[in-house]
């Protein structure tokens, strides 16, 4: 079976592209520090898939342990790079963690793939790299930004280190996947989004609300050059985005990709905005939230979504699952979450 070296397998964007490769017929190798997920989801994932894939606790800094692993575990056809810090606000407070996580756990990765007959890897990078686009939809040849944040400069960089990387070591080749907002759950409610606190993106903190963990939501801003003054973002179901992973890994296996770093927006192409998110949410849960309009949030853009032409034409993927039965799936984990933390 085509072994796939997930790090970061046990996050949430991870642990449902693991899903998605396992249910492909990939065999993926987990690697996971676990700072920001639990062991339980490889629970999750066995009950989804009635596979138990191998998991070890490892963390992409330390570069004998992922040496270890790839001569243990290999050979291995592909790399697919979850494993990063990604909170924006805590990008801010601790930018020497953020650099030093999320560029050395790359490094590490690059240098050990050559000695390892490793030729593939697929990178989780963010829209957050487009910054406020000029036009909208934006596509792949939009600019790239000044970071407003570290955890976005390192995106920034890691793409770049990437593709500096690919023109010097002609057997590399790599798909950069710029995600837009990934939301909700997998549709099983066995595995799903695990903020760890006070959640920073808005589905979670929408549903703690809806399920009483938090007193109010608060919406910032309503005073955007928007149809209704709040911000708009292109929200694409955690199970589609997993699923472009999988083309990805597809293509590269198979030898179609046509340069040595191709990039993919992964978004549906709908943008819409925070407000048409709660109207969504109350209408398709029948839960009322409770919000407030507050100020401005420091360091948003106003809105953006992505053109996926490229990504439908080439990748042969495109978001399949509409708002409603995402955000119906983001409640569904969200009550299956406070249904376990009442036993
Ligand atoms: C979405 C909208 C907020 C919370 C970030 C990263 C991006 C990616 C996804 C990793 C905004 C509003 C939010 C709240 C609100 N992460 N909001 N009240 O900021 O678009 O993207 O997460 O790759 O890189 O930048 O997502 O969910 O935080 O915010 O009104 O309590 O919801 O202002 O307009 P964001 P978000």
């Amino acid at each position: 079976m085509t072994k796939i070296l997930v790090t970061g397998g046990m996050g949430f964007i991870g642990s449902h592209t693991v899903v998605e490769l396992i249910q492909a017929g990939y065999e993926p190798i987990i690697i996971d520090n676990l700072s920001n997920s639990s062991i339980k989801v490889l629970d999750g994932i066995e009950k989804i898939t009635g596979q138990r894939p191998y998991f070890a606790q490892i963390d992409c800094q330390d570069k004998e342990a992922l040496q270890q692993v790839m001569q243990e575990q290999g050979p291995i056809s592909a790399i697919i790079h979850f494993a990063a810090s990604k909170a924006v606000g805590e990008s801010v407070e601790k930018p020497l963690l953020y650099y030093r996580n999320n560029l050395v756990s790359l490094l590490n990765l690059l240098d050990l793939m050559p000695s390892n007959g490793i030729e593939h890897i697929v990178f989780s990078s963010s829209c957050t790299v487009y910054g406020q686009p000029e036009v909208l939809p934006v596509t792949e040849n939009a600019p790239i930004q000044p970071a407003l944040s570290p955890y976005g400069n390192t995106k920034q960089i890691c793409e770049e280190i990437i593709t500096d990387t690919a023109y010097a070591n002609k057997q590399l080749h790599a798909i950069l996947l710029r995600y837009f907002n990934p939301i909700g759950a997998h549709e099983s409610a066995e595995i799903g989004e695990l903020p760890i606190g006070v959640p920073q993106n808005l589905i979670p903190f929408v549903t703690q609300t809806a399920a009483g963990i938090r007193e109010q939501l608060k919406v910032f801003g309503n005073d955007y050059n928007t149809s209704d003054g709040s911000c708009i973002r292109d929200y694409i179901n955690v199970t589609d985005l997993a699923k472009a992973h999988v083309a990805a890994v597809k293509r590269l296996t198979e030898g179609l990709q046509k340069k040595s770093v191709e990039v993919f927006n992964i978004g549906t192409g709908n943008g819409l905005s925070v407000l048409e998110i709660i109207k969504a949410f109350e209408k398709v849960t029948g839960q009322k939230l409770n919000y407030a309009i507050v100020g401005r949030r420091e360091g948003d853009i106003e809105q953006v979504w992505a053109d996926a032409t490229y990504a439908n034409t080439e990748l042969g993927w495109k978001a399949e699952k509409n708002i409603e039965e995402t955000l119906l799936s983001a409640w569904k984990w969200q009550e299956k979450l406070s249904q376990k933390s009442k036993v």
